[in-house]
């Protein structure tokens, strides 16, 4: 089995952002495991059945540009409630995390469910309105017309939803390194992550 690094935290804290920056740097490769609910999400605000949304996702779903949006982030947060949903998306996620040239996962249960071997585990969090901040003006630079307040609610409702959820809530493993964002540069925080993964490498 490959390097795995499993990276959780709640929306907006960085996570994508520093997964990125992780693969690039030690050339693995990368999944935003959002984008799976994400995919099953947007389809059922289609009308589409969440599990038979889950059981039919196929790539090309995860590449839909509409998958930014707040509503599908809520929806995705909906869908993730459900159990037989994320039971069919394990695999896939496993498999992913099993690649011989080293992988990085980004998601809400990667170090306690879907990795729990995972070489590094990083709990990336910042203050709620620190990441609605960060989430509104990506928003408003894409032409959104929410409000900061909306975001704000939007941002706690789905911390609630994944926070307290039956099956694979969002929490830190065990033994999960914590990276708080609130007050670090993105150069600052991919430098931590970087020392943190390299002080592990030779394990
Ligand atoms: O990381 P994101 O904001 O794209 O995730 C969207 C939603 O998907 C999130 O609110 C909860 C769900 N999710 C999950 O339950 N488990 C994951 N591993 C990743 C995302």
């Amino acid at each position: 089995m490959g390097f795995t690094i499993a990276i959780d935290g709640p929306a907006a804290a960085g996570k994508g952002t520093l997964s990125k920056a992780i693969a690039a740097h030690f050339d693995f490769a990368h999944l935003d495991t959002g984008l799976l609910y994400r995919a099953v999400g947007a389809k059922t605000l289609l009308g589409v059945q969440p599990l038979d949304a889950a059981l039919k996702l196929v790539a090309a779903d995860m590449e839909d540009t509409d998958l930014r949006t707040p509503e599908v982030a809520q929806a995705a947060s909906k869908v993730a409630i459900i159990p037989e949903v994320r039971a069919a998306l394990v695999d896939f996620q496993r498999a992913f995390g099993a690649r011989a040239g080293g992988a990085v996962l980004d998601g809400r249960d990667i170090g306690t469910v879907i990795c729990p071997e995972a070489k590094v585990k990083l709990y990336v969090t910042a203050s709620a309105q620190v990441r609605a901040e960060r989430r509104y003006l990506e928003l408003s630079a894409k032409g959104d017309v929410s409000t900061r307040e909306q975001v704000l609610a939007d941002v706690k409702a789905r911390d609630a939803r994944d926070m307290e959820r039956v099956e694979a809530p969002l929490k830190p493993a065990d033994d999960a390194v914590l990276i708080d964002t609130s007050d670090l540069s993105i150069a600052d925080a991919i430098a931590q992550a970087i020392g943190v993964i390299e002080a592990h490498t030779g394990e």
